[in-house]
Order: C-alpha cells, then structure tokens, then sequence
C-alpha cells in the first residue's frame, strides 16, 4: 500500500491554485486516483478560517468546471480534505502553527507546492525546516517562472537546494504535463518507421508554434518586466523542442530521459549580436480584433506604459549542433493576441529530389503535425493521385491521422492534473531538472544580451493576425514559410 500524501499549497488563495491546482485536485477524486491524497492544506496570507476557505473554494470549483463534472458526493469527500492556514511568508510563528497541524495525525510524505513569488522560495523553504516541517519524505515543487535570468534561477535552486535535495524537488512545465506531448514519445520511440526519418537526412525543418488569443490579462506588472522569451520560450517551447530533438533515452526512467533532453539544450547554438537580426523577430500587439471582438493594444492597457520595450511575439530560428540535427532550422514562435489560440509541433520533411507530377514541388512535401491544443491530434500529410482522367498526373494532399477517436475528448486528464499525480507518486520524469533549467536559461541570456547590445527594435502587429511582417520575413529568407 503506498503512502499517503499531505499536500501544502503556498499561494492557496491565488490564481493558479484557484483556476488550475484545486479543480486538478478535485479531477483527481472524480477520476478515483485520489486513493494517496491525505490533506490538501492552503496557505495564504489572509486571515481565513478553514470553513470560509471550504465555501470559497465549491464556488470557484463551480466557477472554473464543467458543469458535468460536479458531483456533490465527490465534492463532500474533496471539501472534507481541505484545509487553510494562514502563512505569512516571513513570519517562523506561522510556519510552527503549520508543522502542528501537520504533526497532528500527519501523512508521511511531505509535498509543498509553492505557487507564490519565486523569491520567496528560499524564505518559504528555510522556515519550512526551522519549524521542522521537512523530512526525508518530503517534496518541493516550484512554479515557474524559476527566476528572471540565469544568475536569478541559480540564486533560487541554490536556496532551494539548501533544504531540498534535487531528488525531492520538482520543477513544474505544464507543458510537459500535456498530453500530446507525452504522445510524442510514444509517436518517436514505438514506431520503428519513423525512427530512420528523424534526423537531418530526411527533415528539413522543424516548427513549433504556440499562439494565444488572450492578451496578457490581469498579469501586467509581471509581464511587462519578463516578455514573451522569458515567459514562453525559456521553458514550454524549449522542453518541446527537446523532446523532439531528444536522441532515444536508455530507458523512460526519469534520469534517462532529463539527460537526453538536456543533451539538447546544450547543443543548441547561441544567438549573438553577430546574427540576432536574422535569427529573431520580437512584436507587441496593437489594438485589433481577436475572435470578432475589439481588443486594445499592449501599451494602452493602463498598467504597461513603460513597456516598449516588452515583446508579446517572440520568433526565432534555433540551430542545434549536433549530428542528427546539423543544418535543420529549428523556428519557434510564440505570442498573445493572435488570430487564433492553438499549439503546434510541424516536422517538414523534404522534398523529393525530382518531382514527376505536375504540382508546384512546394506542395510536394510530407509534415507531421502534431497538435498540442485546443485539440489533440496527430496527422501525417501525405500526398496521393488526384482522382481523374486526366494524363497530366496531379497529387492531392491525403492526411492520415494518428489520433486514438476512442478516447473521451469531454473527460481527458488536465495538464496540471497528471502532473500533480506524478508529483505525489514521487516521479521526477515529466519535471525539468536543475542543469535543463539553468542551461536553458544561458542560452536565453545570450539572446536578451544581445537585443540589448543591438538595441533590437520589438515591432508591432495588429491583435488579431499571427505577428509582426518580419516572422513571415524569418522564414521566407530561407525560402520556406510557417505552416498555417
Ligand atoms: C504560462 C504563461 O506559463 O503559460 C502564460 O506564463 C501563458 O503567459 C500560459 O498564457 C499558456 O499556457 P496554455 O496551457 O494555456 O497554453
């Protein structure tokens, strides 16, 4: 039988907990993989008492779910493991209340998750073994974003690391919690067709979109000092593109699996002053329509005026240096307010040497496009005859999908779902690992380095479409052009 988990949420009462954490927890119980769920304990800074905090969190569950997945017999088993303690992050008084109640018929494993300001995962983790709140059956996880540069994120793991061994700390990407990305494992390494295609000798590039139609909402203050490098690159779309560049790990254990991943990272070439001009786009979107409906632009928005320097678009072409992938563009891009929300992973293959039939040789090519969001679907492209008489042979483009239909689209498992399972299972696999982190990190740095020392222009785009002229510029340059 395993062992039962209390879980501490530091940042109980805030956003992520109350949109993502606590309808994932409740997801849990509904899907009946709660079994090793002891008490979910929120702690926050207001004063609250465990009752109120109860009816708060059954109205913003309601809030934040589907109406379908409401039961009030599963509720009544959730709102029974809830608890609230008030914390102030500073204050050791707080932390001993806190070691109390969880010394009170406590379970014997530990999992803090803190979702507050990153720079007060140190405070939170040294008063955590003060009171003696940690054992060796405690866990860590952190919230992104995990520091502001590398000499930020260094400072952070390095507190962290005082009271947490790196076994014990889990670093979230909610990305890697996405089903599709999952599956890419699976696509890459159980089909012996496609491991032969996956490299430079058959790929011609690789494309990696995520487009978001929400602008930066209620997250002004923060964003304006981050952007969408620091914000999105630096870890969602740098995790996918390792693990679709990853050479096959010695076996799916979680340290197998980081050092292929990592491996990557370090192969990835810096983008210096010499060439950040082609190999970047950064935009900011102006007022528009986004789904039919008029937006304001990035700097109307009252809290952003001193951001004109922020980018809400980032593009850029990435080179990894290494055998499989040498001379194969990787082109990431990323932004808010654009013409639609989706995520996408495009692998281009080549072109035939020769082309027999009578099509442009440009629609001649085989992608697998493989969509993280909002659906989740896998397709090949692949081209057949076009049906007729005609003598001139023409191909059509034929998609085959690679999408199990099976599976119940209305009930799949959320990203922060399966990833706080793992996290109470002790499985470290979809979690990023200090040296990704960090190595991520001095690759970013080198970029923002050097806008700075060019004094890279952020241009604008109209909310609404899918960035700035220059994003279509980055890759018509190397005559090729982003799968829309
Ligand atoms: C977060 C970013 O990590 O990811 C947000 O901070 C962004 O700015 C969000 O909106 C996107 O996540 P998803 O799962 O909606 O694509």
């Amino acid at each position: 039988m395993s062992q039962l988990v209390d879980l501490v949420i530091f940042g109980g009462t805030g956003d992520l907990s109350t949109r993502k954490l606590l309808p994932a927890l409740y997801q849990l119980h509904r899907h009946g993989l709660a079994d090793r769920i002891g008490r979910i304990i929120a702690t926050g800074r207001g004063e609250m008492d465990t009752e109120t905090f109860r009816t708060e969190a059954q109205g913003n569950l309601r809030r934040f779910m589907a109406d379908n997945h409401w039961s009030d017999a599963i509720w009544s088993r959730f709102r029974d493991s809830l608890h609230y303690v008030q914390v102030e992050a500073g204050d050791a008084q707080d932390y001993a209340d806190l070691a109390g109640l969880l010394n009170e018929n406590g379970a014997p494993i530990r999992l803090y998750y803190l979702a507050t300001l990153p720079s007060l995962y140190g405070t939170i983790c040294q008063h955590l073994d003060a009171a003696g709140a940690v054992n060796d059956h405690s866990r860590v996880v952190l919230e992104k974003p995990l520091g502001h540069d590398l000499d930020s994120c260094r400072a952070i793991n390095e507190d962290v690391a005082q009271v947490f061994s790196e076994e014990s700390t889990f670093r979230i990407d909610h990305y890697l919690g996405k089903e599709t990305v999952q599956n890419l494992l699976a696509v890459r390494f159980g089909n012996p067709l496609l491991h032969p295609v996956w490299k430079n000798t058959f790929v011609d590039n690789v494309q990696i979109t995520v487009a978001e139609e929400i602008g930066v909402e209620g997250r002004g203050s923060y964003y304006a000092k981050t952007g969408a490098l620091r914000d999105m690159v630096q870890n969602h779309l740098l995790q996918v593109l390792s693990i679709v560049a990853m050479e096959p790990p010695a076996s799916l254990d979680a340290s197998d699996i980081r050092d292929e991943k990592m491996k990557v990272l370090r192969c990835l070439q810096p983008i210096t002053a010499a060439n950040v001009k082609a190999c970047t786009v950064r935009g900011r979107y102006d007022a528009g329509a986004v789904a039919g409906q008029p937006v304001k632009g990035f700097l109307e928005e009252a809290e952003y005026k001193d951001a004109e320097n922020t980018e809400t678009f980032v593009a850029l072409k990435a080179t990894i240096n290494n055998w499989r992938w040498a001379g194969v563009p990787f082109y990431l891009r990323t932004g808010k307010r654009l013409s639609r929300r989706y995520s996408e992973i495009v692998i281009e293959f080549k072109k035939q040497p020769f082309s027999l039939f009578a099509n442009d040789p440009n629609e001649l090519t085989n992608k697998l496009v493989i969509r993280l969001q909002p659906d989740e679907t896998i397709t090949m492209h692949t081209l057949n005859k076009k049906p007729g008489l005609t003598r001139n042979l023409r191909l059509q483009p034929v998609e085959l999908h690679l999408t199990d239909d099976r599976s119940d689209k209305n009930d799949s498992y959320d990203a922060y779902e399966r990833l706080l399972l793992d996290a109470i299972n002790g499985d470290q696999t979809l979690f990023m690992r200090r040296d990704e982190v960090e190595t991520a990190w001095r690759w970013i740095d080198t970029i923002i380095e050097a806008w700075d020392e060019t004094a890279m222009p952020v241009k604008s785009y109209n909310s609404g479409t899918m960035g700035p002229n220059a994003s279509t510029a980055l890759t018509a340059r190397d005559d090729r052009s982003w799968y829309e």
